[in-house]
C-alpha cells in the first residue's frame, strides 16, 4: 500500500497529539510531535544559560542554531517516541514548567522555525509520517496528501485540560485555564511567523462532542479513504 504524508494541525489542548499518536501506532507510520522540537530547542536555550528571566539573548540562540539536532526514538516500554536534543534523551525535561512558561517565544522566532522546518522536512523525507503541530499541513508539507485541522471549543478544552491537571494531582481554577486557553489560541493565530491556520484543503475535526473512540474510527476512515485514491 502506498505511504502517505499525514499532517495534523490544531488548536492547543484539542487533543491533537493523542489522536495522532494513536493513528500513527495503528497504521504503522512514524509519529513525530513537532512541538516537541519547539520545546527542546526552549531547553537548549535554557541548559545553555540564554534565558535571563524571561530575556532571551537571540543572537547567541541564532549563532548556535545549527548545532541543535532534535530526534525520536521509539521507547519499548511505553510504545511512544521519546524526544533527544543532541542525542540525549528530554522527554520529561521539555515537557515541565520552566520549558511551557517559555516556548510560545521560542516558536515565533524565524530562525528557530527555519531549522526544525528543514529538520521536519528531513524526517519526512520518506512518507509513513503522521506529524502534528500548527503549520504542519500549511508551510512544513504543503503536499501532504491527508490534512487534518482539529478544534474543539476553548470551553472544553479548559474542561479537558482542568481534568488532565486535576488527575496528575495539580488541581487548577477553570477560569483560570480558560484564559490561558484563549491567550495561547491568540498567540498562536496571531504570530507573524506561521501562525495556526487551517489549511485550505485540510478536512476539520471539530470533537468537543465526540468521544476518544469516535475521533479514532473517524481518523482510520479519512486515512483508508485517502490512500484508496492514491
Ligand atoms: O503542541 P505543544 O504545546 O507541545 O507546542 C509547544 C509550542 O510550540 C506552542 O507554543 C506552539 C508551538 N508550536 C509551533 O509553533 N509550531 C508547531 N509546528 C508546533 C508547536
Amino acid at each position: 500500500m502506498k505511504r502517505i504524508t499525514i499532517a495534523i494541525d490544531g488548536h492547543s489542548s484539542s487533543g491533537k497529539s493523542t489522536m495522532a499518536k494513536d493513528l500513527a501506532r495503528e497504521i504503522g507510520y512514524t509519529y513525530i510531535d513537532s512541538g516537541a522540537m519547539y520545546r527542546a530547542v526552549t531547553l537548549y536555550a535554557l541548559q545553555q544559560g540564554l534565558f535571563a528571566g524571561d530575556a532571551l539573548d537571540e543572537e547567541q540562540l541564532e549563532q548556535q542554531i545549527d548545532r541543535i539536532r532534535i530526534s525520536f526514538r521509539l521507547n519499548p516500554e511505553t510504545g511512544r517516541p521519546d524526544t533527544y536534543l543532541n542525542g540525549e534523551k528530554v522527554e520529561k525535561e521539555i515537557r515541565g514548567m520552566e520549558v511551557a512558561n517559555r516556548v510560545s517565544r521560542i516558536a515565533t522566532l524565524g530562525f528557530v522555525r527555519r531549522a526544525m522546518v528543514a529538520q521536519q522536512q528531513e524526517m519526512g523525507r520518506d512518507k509513513g509520517v503522521v506529524m502534528d503541530g500548527r503549520d504542519i499541513g500549511t508551510v512544513v508539507f504543503p503536499d501532504a496528501e491527508l490534512k487534518i485541522f482539529v478544534t474543539a471549543s476553548p470551553e472544553i478544552r479548559a474542561q479537558r485540560r482542568v481534568d488532565e491537571l486535576k488527575a496528575k494531582g495539580q488541581p487548577a481554577s477553570y477560569a483560570d485555564v480558560l484564559e490561558n486557553v484563549l491567550s495561547r489560541d491568540h498567540i498562536d493565530s496571531t504570530r507573524e511567523e506561521s501562525p495556526l491556520r487551517q489549511a485550505d484543503d485540510a478536512r476539520v475535526l471539530d470533537n468537543s462532542d465526540m468521544t476518544v473512540e469516535e475521533q479514532k474510527a473517524l481518523l482510520l476512515q479519512w486515512y483508508n479513504e485517502r490512500v484508496n485514491r492514491c
